[in-house]
């Protein structure tokens, strides 16, 4: 199932082809996205979403088309949904430099589609993890810009290369690391994780991606009485933490069960009320 729009609000056929075979996308990866989950028509954290593109587009100085287009664009999509059979939508908004060569007009579209049966299940079963290195220390943002850390950017080879290696090795999900020692982030989530009544995650200045899920979940602790840090913890960290959890759009708040096979703690009751302090946002 594929919905796909245009900024200008006009639906074009999921399955005909879109971008040029020259388009910057294609050929070098040359853009910024996001993935929205959207919930009985209820986009989740619009803004930030919005705000975090404008933020990666910035810093690939790529002219991102304005945000009128993009929340058109989104109203469409959420419009042509088929919410009485599918009440959840992941929807991506892709936008990147355009056809090498070209004007500089940026190729840009919102497409929604289904969640899939593997996130929905490890949503529920929770997820074992592997550390893999990232081969960055946590300064390296800072230092070297153009590398692009934290920025969400159409170059997730990466990303997708070190979920097959978890595969691999028989696990569901990754931790990458930094050179010395500490937990950055998922390929696609951001790493939380719970000492009494408190929950701490890695600061994006150690060049991770600005979690919009994490970001809801503090904010909702907070709200009911829990304090919240935002630093660097060793790898060592989670296997004293009373719960750890990958929170991204798609999975919500994930539970990690293991660690490259060493146990991490899992309390039930400690998931269900994190997972309900975020839920509550909506
Ligand atoms: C590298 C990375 N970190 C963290 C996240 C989680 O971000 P969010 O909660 O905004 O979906 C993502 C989302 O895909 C990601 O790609």
């Amino acid at each position: 199932m594929r919905v796909l729009a245009l900024l200008d609000g006009t639906l074009v056929d999921p399955e005909a082809p879109l971008l040029r075979a020259d388009d910057l996308a294609v050929t070098r990866g040359d853009g910024v996205f996001e993935t929205i989950l959207v919930v009985d028509r209820a986009p989740r954290e619009l803004g930030p979403h919005l705000d975090r593109m404008e933020q990666s587009a910035s810093m690939l100085s790529l002219p991102l088309p304005e945000r009128a287009g993009w929340e058109r664009a989104v109203r469409a999509v959420i419009d042509a949904w088929p919410w009485d059979t599918e009440r959840e939508m992941a929807l991506k908004l892709v936008c990147s430099r355009g056809v090498d060569g070209g004007d500089g007009t940026p190729s840009a579209f919102a497409m929604g589609m289904q969640v899939g049966e593997k996130a929905r299940r490890l949503r529920a079963e929770g997820v074992d993890a592997i550390t893999l290195d990232r081969g960055f220390a946590p300064d390296l943002r800072q230092r070297a810009p153009w590398l692009l850390l934290s920025a969400k950017t159409l170059s997730y080879a990466v990303n997708m290369a070190a979920m097959r290696e978890a595969e691999a090795r028989g696990a569901d999900e990754v931790l990458f690391t930094a050179t010395d020692g500490s937990v950055l982030e998922g390929p696609t989530s951001t790493v939380v994780l719970a000492r009494g009544r408190t929950l701490v995650t890695t600061p994006p200045s150690s060049g991770i991606l600005r979690g919009t899920t994490q970001g809801a979940l503090f904010r909702a602790a907070e709200a009911a009485g829990w304090t919240t840090e935002t630093r660097l913890f060793p790898v060592d960290e989670l296997f004293e933490a009373d719960g750890v959890w990958l929170a991204s759009s798609v999975r919500l708040i994930t539970q990690v069960r293991t660690v490259d096979g060493k146990p991490v703690a899992v309390d039930p009751d400690l998931h269900a009320e994190l997972l309900g302090r975020y839920e509550s946002n909506y």
